[in-house]
């Protein structure tokens, strides 16, 4: 089975190799601004004079939010906020949230979702991908970039208003993981403090949730609430692909399927970290920096492409210096998971046989945060791997949220199981509405089969 589902993937990655061998144009796009041309997008001068969270601008998106392209759109509106937040020194900055708001809203009930960005390039950005259609995003994230479509408006079905955070920062800074957690934390106290415009109610129920990348921004999101934000009440947060240890993943990804992850991240942490920017400078082999800097101006999918299988590693003078660089292992240890217990209750899924991320970090992560109080329930599931349990592990987070927003109903105490494949679950299909479930099965079973990250 494992073998089927990587020879699946690695079917998918060379048709994408196939079609995207050349890095995308961002430009012209539809009527939305680049956000690297974008005012909006601007951090004020001033931006330190308001709190955490505060409201600095609103609009509607300038070009219709175009992304759910599977059915009539369920949006009754949608707004983009750009609100205070810090970075990952403290900083004062500003980001954007994108408010999606239903027909039939229940406007006391409110889902964080933190997508899986993965690129340290700004015009990737969840507010400006959401205004390109499903068919253009593909190109932009991965598949599990459309899955995660497909659960957003599994999540719009809901009633529920969901909100989507740039959470990597107006800079792009991918595993700035402090910046990213304040940022979903201040996106949330943002839409609760937007009601003159959105309607949301102020003291709406709150829930997170987020994939690989997107379980970075939230579970930091879950480790600061009790610290940062300990007026939020939020009921539970649902992480799924979790990545608790930076530095594994590097040596597990190098020259692997998702080689480009590494130049990413490091970029990422680049645009935060001016240390970072001069270990690039230096030792990045001059053959390799035009290649390596690509990444500064495309999204996920075409750094997947430019680095597919290359020993990304071998293009720095020493490729050990991630594990031996005293900075860069600093950096690596400040941005991972486990420096906090949060007191939300948490949904954790985790494939076993997880390639980026051995399951053993996951089992430590939740370990530690049960031991420390926090109620988690943890599945493990054997079927999948890091891309495909995106989809398939999708339905009971989605279950689990339910249970949380709508039945009031939350995690006591701590459970482990390991299960064949969460999609096994008959009653956890009949929450997601049929097409839904369809265009996820498509996903999965397709010849663009079930990608990678996230
Ligand atoms: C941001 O924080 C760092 C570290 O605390 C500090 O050195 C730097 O001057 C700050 N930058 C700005 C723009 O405030
Ligand atoms: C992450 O894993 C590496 C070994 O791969 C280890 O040296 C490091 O201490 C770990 N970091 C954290 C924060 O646990
Ligand atoms: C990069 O990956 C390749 C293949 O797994 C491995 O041979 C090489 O040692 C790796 N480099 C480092 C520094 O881990």
């Amino acid at each position: 089975m494992f073998g089927f589902a990587t020879a699946r993937t690695l079917a998918w990655i060379a048709l994408i190799a196939a079609t995207h061998a050349v890095p995308l144009d961002l430009q012209g796009r539809g009527a939305a601004t680049l956000p690297s041309n974008d005012p909006f997008y601007a951090v004020p001068a001033d931006v330190d004079s308001s709190a955490p969270g505060a409201i600095l601008k609103h609009r509607p998106p300038p070009a219709q939010i175009a992304a759910f392209g599977l059915a009539p759109v369920n949006l009754q509106a949608s707004h983009q906020i750009l609100y205070r937040t810090n970075d990952n020194f403290g900083n004062a900055t500003a980001t954007v949230v994108t408010v999606l708001i239903p027909h039939n809203a229940d406007l006391s009930k409110i889902l964080s979702y933190q997508v899986a960005q993965d690129s340290a390039c700004k015009d990737c950005a969840p507010s400006y991908a959401l205004q390109l259609a499903s068919a253009t995003i593909g190109s932009l994230g991965t598949l599990v970039t459309q899955a995660e479509l497909l659960l957003l408006e599994a999540a719009l079905n809901r009633g529920w208003v969901v909100i989507v955070p740039d959470h990597e920062g107006p800079n792009a800074a991918f595993l700035a993981n402090r910046q990213a957690g304040q940022a979903t934390l201040d996106g949330v106290r943002a839409a609760l403090s937007s009601g003159s415009f959105t309607g949301i109610s102020k003291d709406a129920t709150v829930a997170l949730w987020g994939y690989s990348g997107g379980s970075l921004a939230s579970g930091w999101a879950a480790e600061l609430q009790p610290s940062y934000a300990p007026e939020l009440k939020i009921a539970g947060a649902a992480l799924g692909g979790t990545v608790p240890n930076i530095t594994t993943v590097l040596s597990e990804i190098n020259k692997s399927a998702f080689a480009g992850i590494i130049p990413s991240g490091i970029v990422g942490l680049a645009n935060q970290y001016p240390q970072v920017n001069s270990v690039i400078e230096k030792h990045v082999l001059p053959q390799y920096q035009s290649l390596f800097n690509k990444v500064r101006n495309q999204c996920l999918v075409a750094d997947i492409t430019s680095f597919l299988f290359k020993d990304v590693l071998g293009m720095l003078d020493d490729p050990t210096l991630p594990f031996t660089d005293p900075d860069l292992v600093k950096i690596q240890n400040d941005n991972a998971l486990g420096k906090a217990t949060p007191k939300i209750p948490l949904y954790v899924y985790k494939s076993t046989g997880d390639e980026l991320s051995p399951v053993s970090e996951t089992d430590a992560l939740v370990k530690k945060y049960c031991g420390g109080g926090t109620p988690v329930k943890y599945v493990r599931d054997v079927l999948s791997e890091h891309g495909s349990l995106a989809i398939t592990g999708a339905v009971k987070a989605l279950a689990w949220l339910i249970d949380v927003l709508d039945e009031g109903k939350s995690q006591k105490g701590c459970s482990t199981s390991t299960v064949i494949s969460s999609l096994l679950d008959p009653s956890a299909l009949e929450i997601i509405p049929g097409f839904i479930v369809d265009a996820l099965l498509d996903l999965l079973g397709s010849p663009v089969g079930p990608i990678l990250i996230g």
